[in-house]
């Protein structure tokens, strides 16, 4: 028999209950909050009957797995471990009832300091690690909303890995070697995607059930005696590979630190050691002025930097599509109508959501490359590429505001491609 035979089968235990009772129990709950439109209510009877039910349940198969003190050696098990019990008091800070810490804490947290992470589920439990079995994969509802959003927000994480990986293929190469067209290519076609799956996650998600049914699942909560901030989904490496090698964010930038060392704790071990390389990376942009401020440039230069504005543009457009049609309508707008008491509530990282959207608003501005007189942002290479390749001739003016950067770049089509030689 295996050393681990004890917690294998208190882990599988647990694992069957997170995919069965556990997601009923919470799709009942919400449909009782949505029919009053209530963002949650612990008091009444038909809920505290239901919660008294997921945290009993949870709460024991939680213990048996912390009782076998056996962690699983393979690291993506313990991770996916760790997401189990965090789907659990994920649940549970949503119904706001309190699990008892004598069944998860030493467990929660022996599962982070094994792995270097966050006592708690992230992100990535959702869209990286999430084995699916018979098709399902794991969420906290039975709900076609959870179903769409998880499904689009998740694809659109993998558009932004694999443009990050494209991207990440380039400097070994040099930006005016023909091979390197190959992975500019395949990183504006990623980043088309992004916005692709971002227009299709925005036309297909009701916005009062990810408001009152799904959104709630993703707040702070504490473990032991300290809380954690809730699950972003901006909790992957990916994104700030992507800033920082387009040359639209800089590792150097004390905001763009913040956004990126605050990001630590809650992304995937592998994904911490990308995050802390970023530091030492210079950006393609960067190359690209260099080579291009030697002469007239190459067939492959040339393609190479259109390319790269391509990806630019691409980048800044999915960003901004992101702060005006997802978090806006589908959670600044919603959150004005909440009550008062709710409001200090409406966040996953926990400050206010004025303070949130502000900080993505600068965000957003960096990675289009806005002029703002508060922001030194990289418009001024990009147009230095463009005068560059336009042989000195006048720039063609990049889009002023987030307004007119989706304007020019949701309506036209690819840009086409000067013919070569
Ligand atoms: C209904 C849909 C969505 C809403 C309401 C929404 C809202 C938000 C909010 C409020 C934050 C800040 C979190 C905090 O600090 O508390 C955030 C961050 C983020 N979201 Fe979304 N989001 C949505 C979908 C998506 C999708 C589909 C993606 C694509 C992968 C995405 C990518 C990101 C990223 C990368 C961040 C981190 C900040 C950044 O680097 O820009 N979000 N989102």
């Amino acid at each position: 028999m295996s050393q681990y035979a004890g917690s294998t089968r208190a882990i599988d235990d647990l694992d069957r209950w997170i995919r069965g009772e556990f997601t009923e129990l919470n799709t009942e709950l919400e449909e009782l909050y949505f029919a009053d439109r209530a963002i949650a209510d612990p008091d009444r009877p038909e809920v505290k009957a239901l919660t008294d039910v997921l945290v009993r349940a949870g709460g024991a198969l939680v213990a048996n797995v912390a009782e076998t003190r056996e962690l699983p050696a393979d690291e993506d098990t313990r991770y996916e471990l760790l997401g189990m019990v965090g789907f659990y008091l994920g649940a549970c800070r949503r119904h706001e009832v309190r699990a008892d810490p004598e069944h998860y804490a030493a467990l929660a947290v022996a599962l982070s300091t094994s792995l270097g992470v966050a006592p708690r589920f992230a992100s990535a439990h959702q869209h990286m690690h999430n084995r699916a079995v018979g098709g399902a994969f794991n969420t906290f509802t039975k709900l076609d909303s959870e179903r769409i959003f998880l499904t689009y927000n998740g694809l659109a994480v993998m558009a932004y890995r694999r443009a990050a990986h494209a991207l990440q293929s380039v400097p070994a190469l040099g930006v005016s070697n023909p091979l390197a067209t190959y992975h500019l290519t395949d990183a504006v076609a990623a980043l088309q995607d992004v916005l692709t799956y971002s227009q299709k996650l925005a036309a297909d998600l009701d916005p009062d059930r990810f408001f009152y049914n799904i959104r709630p699942y993703f707040k702070s909560y504490r473990v032991g005696s300290k809380e954690y901030r809730g699950a972003n989904a901006g909790d992957f490496a990916a994104i700030n590979v992507i800033d920082v090698l387009l040359g639209l964010c800089s590792p150097h930038d004390p905001f763009y630190q913040w956004v990126t060392t605050d990001k630590y704790p809650y992304v995937t071990p592998r994904d911490q050691q990308v995050l802390r390389s970023l530091v030492g990376t210079e950006s393609l942009l960067c190359q690209l002025v260099r080579e291009l401020e030697i002469g007239t440039p190459s067939v492959a230069l040339r393609e190479n930097a259109e390319l790269l504005l391509a990806a630019c543009q691409r980048h800044g457009a999915a960003t901004v599509y992101h702060h005006q049609k997802l978090v806006i309508p589908f959670l600044q707008e919603p959150a004005a109508h909440a009550p008062e008491e709710r409001q200090s509530d409406m966040t996953a990282s926990g400050p206010p959501l004025d303070v949130v959207i502000a900080s993505l608003a600068r965000l957003r501005d960096l990675r289009a490359a806005r002029n703002r007189p508060d922001l030194v942002t990289a418009r001024s290479d990009l147009d230095r590429v463009r005068l560059l390749l336009a042989d000195r001739r006048e720039p063609t003016s990049w889009p002023e505001t987030p307004e007119s950067l989706e304007q020019t770049f949701f309506s036209c089509a690819p840009k086409r491609r000067r013919p070569k030689g």
